[in-house]
């Protein structure tokens, strides 16, 4: 078959969808992002890649974010985060928030797992900046967990696809990582 060249911003593969939060004059404040990633094993550290935004003003400041992770069930709340900025409307009450060991870090109640992170490193990237947070601590509820871990059946998760800029929930599951290759 003959390949044809697409659009490098409409590449088609699915990307995690979380919620970077960060206290922003003296109030939570949270941006949808999906150019988010795991980025290192001991320290476990996250990488998430953000534009000029209002988020960005508290993670500085406070040299912390948090990074949640939306259920399905949180779909709306998502993404109107991702439409509206902190700078022109006060996002603080859309999400009920609780705070872990790190003083500034906002987490949400509502999504089923969430995690704060100490920020290490700054790498601009021309538009956007690489904010990498070391995770400290994840936090999650027994309800989501199976085997001590989170199950994404519970936790229900939902993906971005950028190519025609659609949510998608997760199908069943396909093969067994470290295994299959055996
Ligand atoms: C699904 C979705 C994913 C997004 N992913 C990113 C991202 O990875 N990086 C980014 O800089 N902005 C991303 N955005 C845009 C920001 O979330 C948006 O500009 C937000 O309003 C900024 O909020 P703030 O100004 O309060 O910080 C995304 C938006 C949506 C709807």
């Amino acid at each position: 078959m003959e390949k044809i060249k697409i659009d490098p911003n409409a590449f088609g593969y699915p990307m995690p969808v979380v919620l970077v939060g960060s206290v922003v004059d003296a109030k939570p404040n949270f941006l949808a992002a999906a150019w988010v990633s795991r980025v290192n094993y001991k320290p476990p550290l996250i990488a998430v890649a953000l534009g000029k935004h209002y988020t960005n003003g508290g993670i500085r400041e406070n040299k912390s974010f948090s990074i949640n992770i939306p259920s399905v069930d949180q779909i709306k709340e998502t993404d109107y985060c991702g439409i509206v900025s902190g700078k022109q409307k006060d996002k603080s009450g859309v999400f009920e928030v609780f705070y872990g060991e790190l003083k500034h870090v906002p987490l949400i109640n509502a999504c089923p797992v969430v995690m704060e992170c100490r920020l290490v490193r700054e790498v601009e990237l021309g538009f956007d900046t690489l904010f990498i947070g070391e995770i400290v601590n994840v936090y999650s509820e027994e309800r989501f967990m199976t085997g001590g871990s989170p199950d994404i059946r519970k936790t229900r998760p939902f993906v971005l696809n950028m190519s025609d800029n659609t949510y998608w929930t997760l199908g069943t599951q396909a093969g067994k990582a470290w295994s299959d290759g055996k």
